[in-house]
């Protein structure tokens, strides 16, 4: 089970999530993960946070689960969509028998994962053969932006991803799910390009992270000044990885 958070950090983390699902492209990137499902009738969606995507999928007739470790994050999606369906749990235990689901989802979950190989089998166990699983995502330290101070820019980036458990898992997820086992392995990316108001406070959000304070600060103020200018550049490329669960028999284990 990954590490708990404050009640505070779940109700932070689910400001950032509302605040990422308002972005340019948000809705187009999850319209996206539900098309490479395909033709699912059930879908289990690891990781659910405040539970959006489970939902939407509930509401276009697909028997959708979402599953997350987090009590608060499940309390927040049950108020929130009382007709969804979800289930504390964690990314290595799914609450599902095996090969039970046609369709995995994961949405910004695998950089939060010690273990990712370790979900990926288990997403193998409770998906049928033929079964799609979908992992989106992006790559900590690929954050594209135009400042002054390329190099302190570089150091942010760098700063803010190693305080993440698994900064590159995005870019890992081909490697990963063949390595698991998964067929039709394919990834594309689409990067969101942000230059309006939304985009100051993810760039002043990333300088502060940094230990150094005085640098920081006259980068914040220059990404000020260029907002007022309608000079801010933040580009952020999401990763889509999608495949399919072999059809060959496959050792299963419940776990415990
Ligand atoms: C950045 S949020 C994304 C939430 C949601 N998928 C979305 O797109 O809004 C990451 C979520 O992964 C969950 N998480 C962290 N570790 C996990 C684990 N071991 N198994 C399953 N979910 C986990 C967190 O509690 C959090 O809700």
């Amino acid at each position: 089970m990954t590490k708990s958070r404050t009640r505070t950090e779940t109700d932070d983390l689910i400001a950032g999530l509302d605040a990422a699902d308002s972005l340019p492209g948000a809705r187009e990137l999850r319209e996206l993960s539900y098309e490479l499902l395909g033709d699912v009738s059930s879908v289990v969606d690891v990781g659910c946070g405040a539970g959006r995507a489970v939902a939407e999928l509930t509401d276009r007739g697909v028997e959708a689960v979402g599953v997350d470790p987090d009590e608060r994050m499940i309390a927040i999606a049950r108020t929130r969509w009382p007709h969804a369906d979800f289930r504390r749990a964690d990314a290595y235990a799914l609450p599902l028998p095996d090969h039970s689901t046609q369709g995995c989802r994961a949405d910004k979950v695998f950089h939060e994962l010690a273990d990712p190989a370790r979900a990926l089998a288990e997403a193998r166990r409770v998906l049928v053969p033929g079964g799609r699983v979908v992992l989106v995502g992006q790559d900590w330290d690929t954050l594209v932006i135009d400042s002054d101070d390329p190099s302190f820019t570089r150091a942010i980036v760098q700063a803010r991803a190693d305080l993440v458990t698994a900064p590159r898992a995005a870019r890992a997820y081909r490697n990963l799910l063949l390595d698991a086992g998964f067929e039709d392995v394919e990834v594309e990316i689409r990067t969101a390009v942000l230059t309006g108001p939304e985009t100051l406070p993810l760039l002043v959000g990333l300088a502060e992270a940094s230990a150094d304070r005085g640098r920081a600060d006259d980068w914040i103020a220059g990404q000020r000044a260029r907002a007022e200018r309608d000079r801010l550049f933040l580009a952020l490329p999401m990763f889509v990885a999608s495949a399919t669960s072999p059809y060959r028999t496959v050792p299963t284990s419940t776990p415990a």
